[in-house]
């Protein structure tokens, strides 16, 4: 009986569909396999051959250890780019246990007549161990059978065929086994390991060793060394090189959200990763929505791939987001949210307007610092009556409303104008309000706020492009990321049942730790996703930030609740803040230490392991030039 096991299923150079292949149509095909049984050529050497246009050699193994621990097997029998078989012939376990007998009664014989020190102590040993394999069939009912293993490695590309073989030799020998060519047998060996043919009489002498059945399963030899969601798509692939199948959506114990953290020093590959992530999310029918600070999706998003919506919100050319619109913003509660609501006031017993008026101090706090607690009280005051003129109180249900029944900028500037003349006690306070409100009503920053919102997030993947607002300095800038955030979570929480997938990269502008307030939504926001078919996707350079002590309570939470975390190299004092926020050993500190490009630490539910994002030159070329090289 022959056992085969294909680890060349997910090699590029074998399951390439070919151009010409209709890969919505044709059915799967397995070209490693496929290669493998209908050569279009076979050329046999001393110690390898050619089969259509792989490079292949059959490696036998001839000699196993004395002693193996659970899972084995899987080490020799999962290194990608390998096809193993595995032949078993049932036994006789009293003529085993015959053979065992005398093979114990023949090492007892030599280690008694041997002087040498060393090679007594390896013979009393193997009887030890044969005596141990009697005694598990005669006493334990253990089976026995023939085990024959062949690893046959194959590869188009003659640099990869070596290292593939170096690799088989090294892991044989970190084993313990012994492996051979099987010069001018390779013939004989590929029949044997084929599926078309019955087993080799002449391989079979060579390579067969009795074993306890169980010593054999233990060693998983179909164990795979990837990592598999069983459902979702290419992540990339882990320090074996084994496929890292990834599922954004998957639910277990220790994977109760599908939200993302990626951090590392800059150019180390985090907006690469992104950019993969949008394009198979985007493939799957997930909703994307990016905001960009850097300006580097637009042509991600506009390409034929996924022919999304490039909105630029930093000055009114693309459009505005109107900050004095009532949005909902995520709660901090962990009630299930029930969706009833009776005349916009929710269970909770807070409106919309209620909670957008909190959106809003947090959007001022941002936008004017030096706005005192007289002059936000005071604001709030007027932003009430404001609203109560659009006919939009407490009780309103806001997701009826249209953009076009909201006030804007002048509106508020102008109420605040005409309070400045009919209340005279509070004449200085409206006064400060009103200059600092005229840059947003009237000055530069008009172009940005003042207006109703124009946007519309209709569209399978919207990239909101923040990144001429960078210009305009830190306070505008963490102001309207703001602003587009709680746009962005509007559309989220709008559909329970959408899978929503919300990209936050280069988050740090959003923070100012003079506000925690914006880190609170953001963490709501991600406490919040999962109950929306939401993913929030945060992406930093920086831990500084979400560490400052004022922020920390908010930051913290925003790095760690994500149970998909995605550490990229990291230097100097980001290193040191990530090993004590991610708790990571010498082993982890040194993978994210080691300033590789495109490898990260995966912290993916209680698993942690090394990920190496690797794409084809075709793959890189559909993220297009905006991530500079
Ligand atoms: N996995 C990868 N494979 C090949 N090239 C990569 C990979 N990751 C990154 N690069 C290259 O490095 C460049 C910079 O990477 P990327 O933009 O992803 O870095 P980043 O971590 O987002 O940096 P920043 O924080 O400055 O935005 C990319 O444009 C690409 O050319
Ligand atoms: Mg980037």
């Amino acid at each position: 009986m022959n056992f085969i096991k294909n680890n060349t299923k997910n090699e590029k150079t074998n399951t390439e569909p070919s151009p010409k292949t209709k890969t919505s149509s044709a059915p799967l095909r397995n070209r490693g396999l496929l290669s493998a049984i209908t050569p279009i050529g076979i050329e046999f050497n001393k110690n390898e051959f050619a089969l259509g246009e792989n490079y292949c050699r059959i490696y036998s193994v001839i000699k196993y250890p004395p002693e193996v621990s659970i899972g084995w097997l899987s080490r020799l029998t999962g290194i990608p780019g390998t096809i193993v078989s595995i032949s078993v012939t049932p036994i006789d376990n009293a003529d085993f246990s015959n053979t065992m007998s005398r093979t114990v009664s023949e090492y007892r014989a030599a280690a008694e007549s041997t002087k040498d020190q060393l090679e007594r102590s390896r013979k009393i040993k193997a009887a030890d161990d044969a005596e141990k394999i009697m005694k598990q069939i005669d006493q334990d009912n253990g089976n026995a059978s023939g085990f024959g293993l062949q690893i046959m490695v194959l590869s188009r590309d003659k640099e990869d065929f070596t290292d593939k073989c170096s690799r088989i030799e090294s892991a044989a020998n970190a084993l313990g086994c012994r492996v051979r060519i099987l010069s001018n047998l390779q013939k004989d060996a590929y029949m044997h390991l084929s599926a078309t043919y019955p087993q080799q009489k002449i391989i079979n002498d060579i390579i067969e060793r009795p074993f306890l059945l169980s010593t054999f399963t233990g060693g998983y030899p179909y164990a795979e060394n990837g990592f598999c969601d069983t459902e979702g798509y290419y992540l990339g692939k882990n320090s074996s090189g084994g496929i890292v199948l990834f599922d954004l959506w998957k639910r277990s114990t220790t994977r109760t959200n599908s939200n993302i953290t990626l951090v590392g020093d800059s150019g180390m590959g985090k907006s690469t990763a992104l950019k993969h992530l949008i394009l198979s999310e985007a493939a799957r029918g997930t909703k994307i929505i990016i905001i960009d600070p850097e300006g580097e999706y637009k042509e991600i998003c506009l390409s034929e791939y996924i022919k999304g919506k490039w909105i630029d919100v930093a000055g009114g050319r693309g459009g505005v987001i109107n900050p004095l619109q009532v949005r909902p913003a995520p709660r901090d509660d962990d009630e299930e949210e029930k969706g009833v609501k009776d005349q916009g006031v929710d269970l909770s017993g807070v409106g919309d307007l209620a909670i957008h008026l909190k959106t809003l101090d947090t959007f001022f706090s941002l936008y004017l610092p030096s706005l005192t607690d007289s002059h936000k009280a005071l604001l709030e005051l007027v932003l009430i009556e404001l609203y109560k003129q659009f006919g939009i109180t407490w009780d309103t249900d806001v997701t009826k409303l249209k953009n076009a029944v909201y006030p804007t900028f002048t509106d508020l500037y102008n109420l605040i104008h005409g309070k400045k003349e009919t209340d005279k006690s509070k004449f200085a306070l409206y006064d400060e309000l009103e200059l600092l409100l005229s840059s947003a009503a009237n000055g530069a920053d008009r172009g940005l706020w003042n207006g109703q919102t124009t946007i519309d997030g209709n569209s399978n993947c919207i990239c909101l492009d923040t990144k001429a607002v960078t210009s305009m300095g830190s306070r505008i800038l963490s102001a309207q990321y703001f602003n587009v955030l709680s746009w962005c979570w509007q559309e989220m929480s709008k559909n329970k049942t959408e899978r929503v997938m919300l990209i936050a990269d280069e988050c740090w502008m959003l923070i100012d730790p003079r506000c925690p307030q914006s880190l609170e939504f953001l963490r709501n926001a991600e406490k919040r996703a999962r109950k929306y078919e939401g993913s929030v996707v945060v992406s930093t350079q920086q831990l500084v930030d979400f560490l400052d002590p004022q922020v920390k309570m908010y930051g913290q939470p925003v790095l760690d609740m994500p149970t998909i975390k995605l550490l990229f190299s990291l230097s100097g004092k980001g290193l040191e803040e990530a090993v004590e926020v991610f708790g990571l050993n010498t082993a982890q500190t040194e993978l994210v230490g080691s300033k590789q490009r495109g490898a990260a630490l995966m912290n993916i539910g209680a698993q942690k392991m090394k990920i190496q994002f690797s794409f084809s030159d075709e793959r890189l070329a559909m993220f297009g030039k905006g991530g500079g090289r």
